[in-house]
């Protein structure tokens, strides 16, 4: 079965109530996006490819700062979440990664993949198809699991590229997530592979409104790094 058919199943199930956690869970709304959107720069009159887009929280913000959009997410559900918020303001789309996007050469200044790079276990040909929608002066945005954290789930083999199944306890039921844990190294050699270069990379810190809405998990993300973020620009 390929990752995404896997993905799709999933993530359908357990669509809406990942896409109420996320709104304004801690990891989401006060870590993830925010270091997402400090990578973004100004999107305003860009065209944007956003992949992974799930229900549509980065999208809208896209939308509402000017950028034409095109979300794509393999789980048919989460696209009609995206589209119930999102409307007539951006193009939605159901797509695999793995598969070759259907876009042409240089259609796009942006391509976006907010959390979803983990769920595929070869990055290069994904980043290759990325490169190749881009336009020359474009970049890639993209947030995935931090090594180091999913090596606590697995730490036989740091270097080892491993899939890694969880169980997510998300509203009222529980569901089964599977990813793929990998090294830093096999990051970056797939990124250079596929013809980039990194600009920036960076372990955030969550924001510090968090801390009187969740000391908890503010004490975590602020000493253990939970994602990394990467800007890319093609070679
Ligand atoms: C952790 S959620 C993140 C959603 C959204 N980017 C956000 O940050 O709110 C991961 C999303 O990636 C999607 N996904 C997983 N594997 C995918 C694949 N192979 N191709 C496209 N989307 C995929 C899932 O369906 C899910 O909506």
């Amino acid at each position: 079965m390929k990752d995404g058919e896997r993905s799709a199943r999933q993530y359908d199930a357990m669509a809406a109530e990942y896409a109420a956690d996320n709104d304004d869970g801690a990891y989401n709304a006060y870590y993830e996006r925010p270091a997402t959107i400090a990578l973004l720069g100004d999107v305003a009159g860009k065209d944007v490819l956003e992949v992974g887009a799930g229900a549509g929280p980065l999208t809208e913000y896209l939308v509402e700062h000017g950028a034409r959009v095109t979300a794509s997410d393999v789980s048919a559900e989460m696209v009609k979440l995206a589209q119930a918020r999102v409307g007539d303001r951006a193009t939605f789309v159901v797509a695999n990664i793995e598969e070759p996007l259907s876009f042409k050469d240089g259609s796009f200044d942006m391509v976006v993949a907010s959390l979803v790079m983990h769920y595929v276990r070869d990055w290069e040909p994904v980043l290759r198809e990325f490169r190749r929608v881009l336009r020359p002066k474009g970049a890639v945005v993209f947030s995935t699991h931090h090594p180091t954290m999913d090596w606590e789930l697995s730490p036989a083999d740091y270097f080892e590229t491993k899939q890694i199944t969880e169980t997510w306890k998300k509203g009222s039921g529980k569901y089964q997530v599977t990813f793929w844990r990998r090294p830093l190294t096999a990051m970056t050699h797939a990124i250079a592979a596929a013809g980039f270069v990194i600009e920036q990379l960076v372990e955030p810190e969550p924001l510090l409104e968090l801390h009187a809405r969740s000391p908890r998990d503010y004490a975590i993300l602020a000493t253990k790094p939970r994602f990394l973020f990467f800007r890319l620009r093609p070679t």
